[in-house]
């Protein structure tokens, strides 16, 4: 595992260095630290879900450089929009490849390593790929998730307001949850992002993970022992719509144990 780290560490700290200016080097960070993040969490879900040695030596390695294409696209386009530059899960993984950094690996375990980046990325995970590569795959996009709701009440709030926006893609702080949003949280229907309009309507769908794309049962541990539904709660202002969305979330989770 030694060499990936190595890898990751050296590749990670070049873009700290050229980073632009401070704004580039403030999110360049954020995604390394992400990554570690991820890493962390992902081997914790393994673990706990008894994975063979080897499937814990894949994810360990697939966690860890999941968002590896994040570097240069920040570098690049100042964004992490993909649609708005480039899919960051494709570069990550034409990355790995120029740089032959998997070349050490089995060709299949290479090959589940690339996978599971690129799936990461998908809204979706496709209904008719192996068994063993959905569960893989799931812990990334689960740890991800995650992650996701970890940096936004522990590391974003700490962060420059200008900074903060590029969380929130740049929605306004504004109290205001949308009926319709709460109907399809309500019935664990997925929600498409770009449909969002306030940094509210982000963070309950992003809290709404946990009752419909969820897919791991220890990733459920996770969130419950870094009380990620109480602090959201607190980061909020109260609203009719808020109580709503979690009262159904927290029911949820009781009727989890
Ligand atoms: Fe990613």
């Amino acid at each position: 595992m030694e060499e990936y780290i190595n890898f990751f560490n050296n590749y990670t700290k070049h873009y700290m260095q050229i980073a632009k200016n401070d704004f580039q080097k403030v999110h360049i960070n954020r995604k390394i630290e992400h990554s570690k993040r991820v890493n962390k969490f992902s081997i914790e879900i393994a673990k706990e879900l008894k994975l063979e040695e080897n499937e814990q030596y894949i994810i360990n390695i697939a966690s860890l450089l999941h968002d590896i294409g994040r570097f240069e696209q920040f570098y690049k386009y100042s964004t992490y929009v993909d649609k708005d530059s480039v899919n960051h899960a494709l570069l990550g993984c034409q990355i790995l490849e120029e740089k032959q950094i998997l070349n050490k690996l089995k060709e299949d375990e290479k090959n589940t390593i690339i996978e599971i980046i690129k799936m990461h990325n998908y809204k979706e995970l496709p209904k008719d790929i192996s068994q063993k590569l959905y569960l893989l795959a799931s812990i990334i996009r689960d740890a991800d998730k995650i992650d996701w709701l970890y940096a936004m009440v522990n590391i974003i709030p700490n962060l420059s307001q200008e900074n903060q926006a590029v969380f929130y893609s740049n929605k306004p702080e504004k109290n205001y949850i949308s009926k319709e949003l709460v109907n399809l949280i309500l019935n664990d229907q997925k929600i498409a992002r770009s449909n969002l309009t306030t940094r509210d309507e982000l963070r309950v769908s992003g809290i709404a993970w946990i009752t419909s794309d969820i897919n791991c049962k220890p990733s459920y541990n996770i969130i419950k022992k870094e009380d990620i539904i109480n602090k959201t709660y607190k980061l909020m202002k109260d609203s009719e719509e808020k109580k709503i969305i979690f009262d159904y979330i927290y029911s949820y989770m009781n009727k989890l144990n």
